[in-house]
């Protein structure tokens, strides 16, 4: 049987649990493949640590060139992360003719374009599926499954760390500090966890999506970013009293008027599938014109997990190359001449229904005061609740409004917060029906 050598750059949650399943489904994979893949090198910081695999028949080394510069390595895998050395890692590799593997979302979002035409000048495969959504195969689904479709629209959970954050915060009332610190043990937070809490990782994720979605080139840069940290207990018990969940959403929508690329707090109906989405798990929503809505669902993060998505794309490298190039799926989808700059919405053009929560002095005519204003701006509401002060605070209103235009909620919200009867900024949180 034909032998696969591959290395590992990094040897930690992914690439620790990669190294075991490799080996648990070796039979497994050498029936889909034909091939044996053997791990025979991996590179971390330091090998002295213990690791959550079993090393006996894998070379450790700390330093990545001995893995990249060995001649019988033909599929490098990058589980190291971040920025440097990663990049100068992986072009390296590819310019030596040898097919790359990354779970490095970070990378791939803000050097994927040049990344790709580098596997592409030297005729390898640089594969990612692991970047986006731990194990879910959400790159296959959108890259081939969905390529009959022009998509519309895909919303998603992308991140398992805010998930589990906010799941955990609702379900058992834990301390937003101590949820975090506990998915770090568990191997799901980022190196720096700001990624995950300030929603950074999840707009990498996005912007990877939403170039598989249109066939246009990466644009980190261009997504509207908002995290979970503001997000307070007060506003997950007044959303579910409205008949919503709040959770971290990733949006990608292309209209005539251009792309929105957005990643921020959000309410949705309660009766979604997506917002049952809870724990370290992961949803992805895509809106083809041909196949409806479709949602993929499974873990975000984690060891085995996210190994499942490095192995299945060094099975398809194994397949391919018993094929001739080719026949290879382009890297987003498109084929790279027919990939398209498209405009990106800044987020005052973006239309939302937005949840409002307003802390305000009791006293008669408030409520007619922000109602005023709101219509004013040409808002409409949807819902009203109006909760008591409790111990000397403030009363509160938390409305629900129909969809508007960023732009108008932003002025109508500077003239609520002018009146003498409000003591605090609003809160806002922006609303999907996600239908
Ligand atoms: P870890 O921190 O657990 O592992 C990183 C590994 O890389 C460690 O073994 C570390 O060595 C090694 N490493 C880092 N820098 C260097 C360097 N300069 N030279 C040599 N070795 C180095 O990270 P994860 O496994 O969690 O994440 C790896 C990648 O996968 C990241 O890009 C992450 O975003 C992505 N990812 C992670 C998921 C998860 O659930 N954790 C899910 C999907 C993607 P040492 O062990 O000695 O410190
Ligand atoms: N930190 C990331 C998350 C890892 O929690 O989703 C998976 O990409």
């Amino acid at each position: 049987m034909n032998v696969v050598k591959v290395g590992l750059l990094g040897l930690g949650t992914v690439g620790g649990g990669t190294v075991n399943v490799i080996k648990k489904n070796a039979n497994e994979i050498a029936r889909r493949t034909g091939c044996k893949v053997v791990v025979t090198k991996a590179c971390a910081r330091d090998i002295s640590r213990p690791r959550i695999c079993n090393t006996d028949d894998v070379e450790l080394t700390t330093n990545p060139n001995d893995v990249i510069n060995d001649p019988d390595i033909q599929i490098v895998l990058e589980l190291m992360g971040g920025d440097e050395p990663a990049k100068s890692l992986i072009l390296s590799a590819i310019s030596q003719g040898k097919h790359v593997v990354t779970a490095n979302k970070a990378l791939i979002a803000n050097h994927g374009n040049e990344l790709f035409a580098a596997a592409a000048d030297n005729n390898v495969t640089l594969a990612y599926e692991a970047a986006i959504a731990g194990g879910i195969p959400i790159v296959k689904a959108m890259r081939e499954g969905l390529s009959a479709n022009k998509i519309e629209w895909l919303a998603g959970i992308i991140n398992g760390t805010g998930n589990f954050i906010l799941t955990e915060m609702r379900d058992k009332g834990s301390a937003f500090a101590d949820v975090l610190k506990e998915a770090q043990e568990l191997g799901y937070a980022e190196a720096d966890p700001e990624y995950d809490v300030e929603g950074i990782d999840a707009a990498h994720k996005l912007c990877i999506l939403a170039s598989l979605a249109f066939g246009m080139p990466l644009n980190f840069k261009k997504v509207y970013t908002e995290g979970i940290s503001k997000i307070t207990p007060l506003d997950v018990t007044y959303a579910e009293e409205l008949g919503y969940r709040i959770k971290h959403l990733g949006v990608a929508r292309k209209s005539d008027k251009g792309v929105e690329m957005r990643v921020h707090p959000t309410l949705i109906p309660e009766t979604r599938l997506i917002a049952n989405v809870d724990g370290v798990m992961n949803a992805v929503v895509v809106k083809g014109n041909a196949v409806g809505p479709t949602l993929y669902y499974g873990p975000g993060a984690g060891a085995e997990a996210t190994a499942s998505a490095v192995i299945a794309d060094v099975v398809d490298i194994c397949r391919q190359m018993s094929q001739s190039a080719e026949n290879s799926v382009p890297s987003l989808g498109f084929l790279s001449d027919e990939l398209q700059e498209l405009a990106i919405l800044p987020i005052e053009e973006i239309v939302t229904a937005y949840y409002l929560r307003l802390s305000v002095k009791d006293k008669p005519g408030v409520m007619a005061a922000i109602t005023t204003v709101l219509a004013n701006n040409g808002i409409s509401i949807e819902a009203v609740l109006q909760k008591e002060p409790k111990h000397g605070s403030n009363a509160q209103i938390i409305l629900l409004t129909d969809n508007v235009l960023e732009s108008s909620l932003l002025s109508a919200l500077k003239e609520i917060e002018s009146l003498d009867s409000i003591n605090e900024p609003a809160i806002r949180i922006r609303v999907e029906s996600l239908q």
